[in-house]
Parts: structure tokens; C-alpha cells; sequence
């Protein structure tokens, strides 16, 4: 990590570390938490067409650039190509839309947000949004488009979600630019160690989405092990005397990840980006190696049930799934 808490990028590009997520800000909510993240520091902004919200978001930058404190170059903004888009033709008209949607003029990096393909659906008709699975749209087409939008200018930098080992060898034998970072789950529960260790082999960064557990997670069921409930996070975060948030911050933060978080709520969004601070407090090595070696429990908070019979669904295997 740089001292601007940035990250360098296969592509000589430098992304934030600390991100701002968006899934699940209501539309009345987006503009008043991207006015408070900016406020304390946030640089970097986690969106994606499936989040509904791209369209608020826009219009809470646009009022932000007009107030001449921030410009667009401050700025790194992440899209995501959603499944039902990941045919050639559709995927550069997908990007301009959230180009438009979000009024930045350009993206500084653009996901595939899942290997495998939805149904092919025209985003300007109105009719309601497919989501059956078609085998037959190999994401392979979908590289080579988002290759060509790097080459338009239309985004500087591409990249993958939720892709397993065996995908991004796939993306990485045909590739003309390399995917810079694969955004996947990561918390103690998913440590992704395997894949850290495959991503770093390739240059390609490793970011951690849902790194508090997801708690507002709609498809909580009651056993479901809450990670920002479990005893050695929390009795070192007794040490520390902080949150057991700043502990699962701090551990992605410490393994040089890119941090995905999100919260609609101003103090927390405040607390989560003190945790890039080295100097707000650091785990020692004893403590990092108790959460990354010493927990037990493995589990997905996003796993997306009804596709896993999907050719593509990443997290088939065991060891995708234990790392
Ligand atoms: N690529 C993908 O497929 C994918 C999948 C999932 C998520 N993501 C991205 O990753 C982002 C983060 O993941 P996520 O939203 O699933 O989960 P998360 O960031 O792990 O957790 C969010 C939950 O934690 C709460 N929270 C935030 N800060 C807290 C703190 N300091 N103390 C206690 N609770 C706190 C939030 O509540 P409040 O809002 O009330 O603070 C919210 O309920 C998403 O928003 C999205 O941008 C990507």
C-alpha cells in the first residue's frame, strides 16, 4: 500500500484501498451516504447495476462536482456488468448506460460481477428482467467486449467477481489485458486463501466484498455463524478496545486487499474508514495469525442458491469453497 492508501494495479493504476459499498442503500438514503463518505474521505465507490441505485448515486456526484470540492479525477468508481449482459454486443451498451446512470463520465474499473450468463436482456425494454441461466454465453465473449471498452476509453480498467481458480486460468490463456482484481467474499469464515495465493502468482488483486459478514443480508437463516459475533474477533477487539467491525477491517487491511464495505450510517461510515489509518491501530502479528489461522468456521454469506446448477457457478468445488 502507498501512503495515500492506495494500491498499484497490474496496469501501473492505482486504486484505493478502502471502498465504499452500495448494495442495499435505499434510493431516499444513496445521496446523504455519498455525501457523508466523501465527507470523511472515501475515494472509492463500490456500484453495480443490480443494486438499483446507480441513477441516485449519479445525481448525489453530480451535486458533489458542482460544489467544486471534489472532481471527477478524485474519484474511482466501480461498475458491474450484471448477468443478463454478457453477451458482446450488449455489454458495451450495458457500460454506457452506467456511465450515464452515474454521470462520471468514464469508469475507473468495470466487473464481470458473476462467470455465468443470465438470459439476454435489452436493458432499454421495459418488459420484466429475466433471470434464467444460459449455458451457452461464455464469458470468454464477455472479456473480449470489455477489452474493447479499455481500447474506447469508456473505462481505464477491467476486471472479475466471484471467479474460481479454474475461470480466471481461462480469462488469463486468452486475455489481451490482464483482469486487474477479482472482487470476491472475504471474512474469517472465507478466507480465500487458495485463491490469494493464485491471484498474487498472477498479479491480479484480490478484493473483499461483504468483510463485516453481510448483516443485513435478507436470507439470514437462524444458525447462520455472525462473524461480527464470534469470540476471538470479539475478545481481541476487547484488546484493542474497538468495534469488532475495526478488527475485520484491519484484517483485509493487513493482508493488502482492496476492503469493500458498506454502511448507510454516518458514525459507522466514519469508524470503517479510520480503519485504513495505520496509526488509529494496528493487530500484531500474534493476533492476526489467531484470526487467519486459528478460526475454524468456514462459511459463504453470498452464495446464490437457486444458480448453482449454472456450467459457471464458481463455488462448485470443496476447495472453492474451503480455502
Ligand atoms: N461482487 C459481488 O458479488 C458482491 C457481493 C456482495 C457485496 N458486494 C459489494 O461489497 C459491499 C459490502 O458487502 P455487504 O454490503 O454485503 O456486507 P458488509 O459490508 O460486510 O456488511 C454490511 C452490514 O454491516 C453493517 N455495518 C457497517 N459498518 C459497521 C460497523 N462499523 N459496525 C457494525 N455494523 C456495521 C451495515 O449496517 P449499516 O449500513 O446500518 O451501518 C450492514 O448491515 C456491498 O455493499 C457491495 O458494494 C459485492
Amino acid at each position: 500500500m502507498s501512503s495515500s492508501g492506495s494500491i498499484l494495479m497490474n496496469n501501473k493504476i492505482e486504486i484505493p484501498q478502502l471502498a465504499l459499498g452500495t448494495y442495499d442503500i435505499a434510493k431516499e438514503e444513496i445521496s446523504n451516504v455519498i455525501e457523508s463518505a466523501l465527507s470523511v474521505g472515501y475515494r472509492h465507490i463500490d456500484c453495480a447495476w443490480l443494486y438499483g441505485n446507480e441513477k441516485e448515486i449519479g445525481a448525489s456526484l453530480s451535486q458533489q462536482f458542482q460544489k467544486n470540492e471534489i472532481k471527477r479525477s478524485d474519484l474511482f468508481i466501480t461498475g458491474k456488468l450484471w448477468c443478463s449482459f454478457h453477451k458482446f454486443e450488449r455489454v458495451r451498451q450495458q457500460c454506457v448506460i452506467t456511465i450515464n446512470d452515474l454521470q462520471c463520465q468514464y469508469l475507473d474499473l468495470f466487473l464481470i460481477h458473476w462467470p455465468f450468463a443470465f438470459v439476454d436482456h435489452d436493458p432499454q425494454n421495459n418488459e420484466e428482467h429475466q433471470s434464467n441461466v444460459d449455458d451457452e454465453i461464455d464469458f470468454i465473449e464477455t472479456w473480449r467486449a470489455m477489452e474493447v471498452l479499455v481500447d474506447e476509453g469508456l473505462v481505464k480498467s477491467i476486471g472479475l467477481s466471484n471467479f474460481n481458480e479454474e475461470q480466471i486460468e481461462r480469462i488469463l490463456q486468452i486475455c489481451k489485458y490482464k483482469p486487474v482484481v477479482n472482487q470476491v467474499e472475504i471474512h474469517p469464515y472465507c478466507p480465500q486463501i487458495q485463491l490469494e495465493i493464485f491471484c498474487k502468482i498472477h498479479q491480479i488483486l484480490l478484493e473483499a466484498y461483504a468483510p463485516l459478514g453481510a448483516n443485513n443480508r435478507q436470507w439470514k437463516k437462524e444458525n447462520d455463524p455472525e462473524i461480527l459475533e464470534d469470540k476471538t474477533i470479539k475478545s481481541i477487539a476487547d484488546k484493542y478496545n474497538v468495534h469488532p467491525a475495526a478488527i475485520l477491517l484491519r484484517y483485509i487491511i493487513d493482508r493488502n486487499l482492496v476492503c469493500v464495505v458498506k454502511s448507510a450510517n454516518y458514525q459507522r461510515i466514519e469508524q470503517n474508514f479510520q480503519c485504513i489509518n495505520q496509526n488509529h491501530f494496528q493487530l500484531d502479528e500474534e493476533d492476526f495469525n489467531k484470526i487467519h489461522n486459528d478460526i475454524q468456521i468456514r462459511f459463504r454469506y453470498h452464495q446464490v442458491e437457486e444458480k448453482k446448477y449454472a456450467k459457471e457457478y464458481p463455488f462448485k468445488q470443496w476447495k472453492d469453497f474451503i480455502p
